[in-house]
């Protein structure tokens, strides 16, 4: 039997997700009553808990690393965001499985124009990395219609493949890190896990444009190495993604209650 209110937050770790916290908020708000709540799930267990969990009626879920794109291959139909995404955040039940989409590229344009005021029409945009976290923001931005947006990694091959891959939405211009000397961007978004480790990529000074904007899609600690480095480099504004948590959230929390909640407080007590 179906439960309509039952949620969770698959991931590995899970433990230390904000996702029951931001879901709570959004009920209490909009007057929902549900359940949502973090459950831990080892990747070579994904596939057969994914079909137990719908056994056993539950409602959605959100996926986290490292189930993303593992989910998106799980999942019997998946949205266009999720297809250009290659990975999916959002299961909805249906009938007999989960529909797969991915709400990361909304919340980011969310955040950026709309919490942020940033501005992404006409401007030069460049994302650092060239993994999972990267590619699930690039259709949403080149949607945006940026003068340019530049994919860039360590190595060349993976911004190669991720530009061929997306031809046919537009231009993406696949560079490595060394050699971004002497161009100048307006938005640089870091979307590489180098935070984790307290790193920041390896990059030529003086990136910036004036006005420029850094933005870094992890949040808390793992964002502050990239941030302090934009910062000194004259970037006119930072922000780290909390923003872009919160909103991906909202996103999923619409596609499975039909109603959007406000946002601003619940980022605003997070970041209390
Ligand atoms: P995610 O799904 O979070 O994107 P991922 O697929 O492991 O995780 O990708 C991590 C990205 O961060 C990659 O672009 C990786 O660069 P490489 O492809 O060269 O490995 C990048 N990255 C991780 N640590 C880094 C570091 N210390 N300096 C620069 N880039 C780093």
């Amino acid at each position: 039997m179906a439960d309509l209110d039952r949620y969770a937050v698959l991931g590995q770790p899970v433990g230390h997700s904000k996702s029951p916290r931001i879901h709570a908020a959004f009920a209490a708000a909009t007057q929902q009553t549900l359940r949502y709540e973090a459950i831990e799930v080892a990747p070579d267990a994904f596939a057969e808990r994914l079909s137990a969990f719908h056994a056993e009626g539950w409602a959605g879920f959100n996926l986290t690393v490292p189930h993303k794109q593992a989910g998106a291959a799980l999942c019997e139909s998946r949205s266009e965001a999720a297809e250009q995404a290659g990975a999916v955040n959002t299961l909805i039940r249906t009938a007999t499985g989960w529909h797969g989409d991915n709400t990361d590229g909304a919340g980011l344009l969310r955040d950026l124009l709309v919490n942020l005021g940033v501005t992404i029409k006409g401007k030069r945009v460049l994302v650092l990395g060239a993994g999972g976290a990267a590619r699930g923001i690039l259709a949403p931005l080149l949607a945006e219609g940026p003068a340019e947006l530049a994919i860039s990694n360590r190595n060349p091959w993976k911004p190669e493949e991720i530009a061929a891959a997306l031809k046919p939405l537009g231009n993406i211009v696949p560079r490595t890190h060394l050699s971004l000397k002497g161009d100048r961007y307006d938005l640089i978004l870091n979307a590489t896990s180098a935070g984790h480790s307290g790193a920041i990529p390896r990059l030529p000074p003086k990136l910036f444009a004036d006005g420029g904007v850094a933005y870094d899609l992890n949040y808390g600690q793992a964002a502050v190495p990239f941030l302090v480095w934009a910062k000194g480099e004259g970037a006119a504004r930072v922000a780290d993604g909390l923003g872009m948590l919160v909103e991906q959230a909202a996103e999923a929390f619409q596609r499975w209650r039909g109603v959007r909640p406000e946002t601003a407080a619940v980022l605003a007590g997070l970041r209390g």
